[in-house]
């Protein structure tokens, strides 16, 4: 298949046959990026299911004591939660985790983080979590999914290149999009959550953009065609010195020359 020139694409793009093989690509460089000791900047939702499952199966397979040295050494920022919903509550981005990663990896306890969706402040705690991400050093490697509507975390369009961490409205399209964790009612999802910015996207040293599906196709598309722009959150990693992409050939067919 052959592609448009992306020239932007500065850390690299890999077009896998199907979501399963672009699941065991980004595991394996999450593995790798946790073997040299990296703190890892972690995404939810559907396309990362495939992906957490592939990093554990790589992690089960291994020998239990060079895991435990792994996953003893893990650190790991998420990057968003629903206001309002905390770990017990099944539709939260905290249960996502521990359901994925955290309790069959075993993960110790305050290893795997995520801002607290029930803080009585969230805008304080999205401050104390930007707080904290920056004390930890920041991320090495961000891996991001893509929303329908061009988001990156939950930084909903229109969104600026400098937007910080924060607690912001969701769009009626991403709590469609999202409605599946809700028994299938839009309303049902929370109305608010606290996300890291692009700003704090950004400053990771590399970034990872994660896409598989024809749903994603033109979205894709726009997000690298047309000019980094508000309008289309992820438009902004084309600025990022290390911007790498793994897609599938159906989230490429809008890419074909
Ligand atoms: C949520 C998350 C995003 C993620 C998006 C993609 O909105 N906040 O970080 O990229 O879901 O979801 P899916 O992979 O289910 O399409």
């Amino acid at each position: 298949m052959r592609l448009l020139p992306l020239p932007e694409l500065t850390g690299g793009l890999w077009v896998e046959v199907d979501a399963e093989a672009v699941a065991v690509r980004v595991a394996d460089r999450l593995l790798a990026s946790l073997t040299a000791g990296q703190t890892l900047g972690l995404a939810t939702g559907r396309t990362m299911v495939a992906v957490y499952a592939a990093l554990r199966q790589r992690l089960m397979a291994m020998p239990s004591g060079q895991r435990r040295q792994l996953v003893n050494r893990w650190r790991s920022f998420n990057l968003d939660e629903y206001v309002g919903l905390g770990p017990d509550d099944q539709g939260s981005f905290a249960h996502f985790m521990g359901e994925q990663l955290a309790n069959p990896l075993e993960l110790p306890s305050g290893s795997l983080r995520i801002p607290n969706g029930l803080a009585l402040d969230p805008a304080l705690e999205a401050r104390a979590y930007a707080q904290a991400l920056a004390l930890a050093g920041g991320v090495d490697l961000q891996v991001l999914g893509l929303g329908n509507n061009g988001h990156i975390g939950f930084n909903e369009p229109p969104c600026p290149i400098d937007a910080r961490c924060r607690c912001l409205v969701l769009s009626a399209a991403t709590r469609l999009q999202n409605a599946m964790a809700f028994g299938g009612h839009p309303e049902a999802v929370p109305a608010r959550a606290i996300t890291l910015g692009t700003a704090e996207i950004l400053a990771a040293r590399e970034v990872l953009l994660v896409v598989t599906g024809a749903a994603k196709a033109e979205i894709l598309k726009r997000c690298l065609l047309e000019p980094p722009q508000a309008a289309l959150p992820a438009s902004w990693l084309r600025r990022h010195p290390r911007f790498c992409l793994v897609i599938d050939e159906e989230a490429a067919s809008e890419l074909r020359i």
